[in-house]
């Protein structure tokens, strides 16, 4: 009997391979990132149609500002040209995006094209896409942590439902599926309160070759495993 095939309900991805690309070719590292939002839109396009409800990008982490400023600048003016093409065509399909991370330090046009992206695409329900953007993991819970605090919930209030309502998305699922590209085989401090039970891909393809036919190898890789979350029998 044939088996319906298991897809994914929120997937987290980790870009990683940029920088090598670059440099195999002779190009620079922010021709790499350039490089590196060539199959986006095919991409989200194609979990948009397999059903997948959340998709979160690790676009830039709080370890990336140690990277020289050069670089850095880069990486925002992609993503600036990014959001401006992107927002409408993904609003156009009923996809909601929205910021993963801290807003303090990030430059003050990004913080308006995340406002405008934000209010663009408010209303939609067809998918969320996350964009880690000034993310930390660990900045992540301690300032969850904080909130609880200042909130003033005793101990014996607090457990994990209570502690999700307090992460920067409280309605972030769990994440069902990692993909890591360019060989690395690390979580590198992102969402790691909503990876606890994740499956793991890891490809050593670099991102900007990252295409449609090479998330097919992941969804399919994901669609064999078996979940226990612990127990003995899988959960749908
Ligand atoms: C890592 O490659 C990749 C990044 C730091 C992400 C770059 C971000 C963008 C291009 C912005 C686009 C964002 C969206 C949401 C489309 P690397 O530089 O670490 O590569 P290396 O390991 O080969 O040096």
């Amino acid at each position: 009997m044939q088996q319906k095939k298991l897809i994914p309900n929120h997937i987290a991805i980790i870009m990683d391979g940029n920088g090598r690309w670059a440099e195999q070719r002779g190009l620079t590292r922010v021709e790499g990132h350039r490089a590196g939002v060539r199959h986006i839109h095919s991409l989200i396009r194609h979990l948009y149609t397999r059903g997948v409800k959340y998709v979160t990008l690790y676009a830039f982490s709080t370890e990336n500002w140690r990277r020289p400023e050069d670089e850095v600048n880069g990486i925002f003016r992609i993503l600036h040209d990014v959001t401006v093409s992107e927002s409408k065509k993904l609003n156009k399909y009923g996809i909601c995006i929205r910021h993963l991370g801290s807003l303090e330090g990030l430059p003050e046009d990004t913080k308006e094209d995340i406002k405008k992206a934000d209010e663009l695409t408010a209303g939609n329900t067809g998918m969320t896409l996350s964009v880690a953007l000034n993310y930390g993991g660990r900045a992540e819970i301690i300032e969850a942590v904080r909130r609880i605090v200042t909130a003033g919930l005793n101990p014996g209030e607090i457990n994990e439902k209570v502690l999700q309502s307090y992460l920067y998305i409280p309605e972030l699922p769990d994440v069902d599926l990692v993909i890591r590209t360019g060989g690395e085989m690390r979580i590198s401090n992102l969402l790691i309160w909503q990876t606890a039970y994740s499956e793991y891909y890891f490809t050593p393809v670099l991102w900007p070759d990252f295409s449609v036919a090479e998330l097919k190898k992941a969804l399919s890789e994901f669609s064999r495993r078996k979940r226990r979350f612990g127990g003995l029998n899988q959960k749908a």
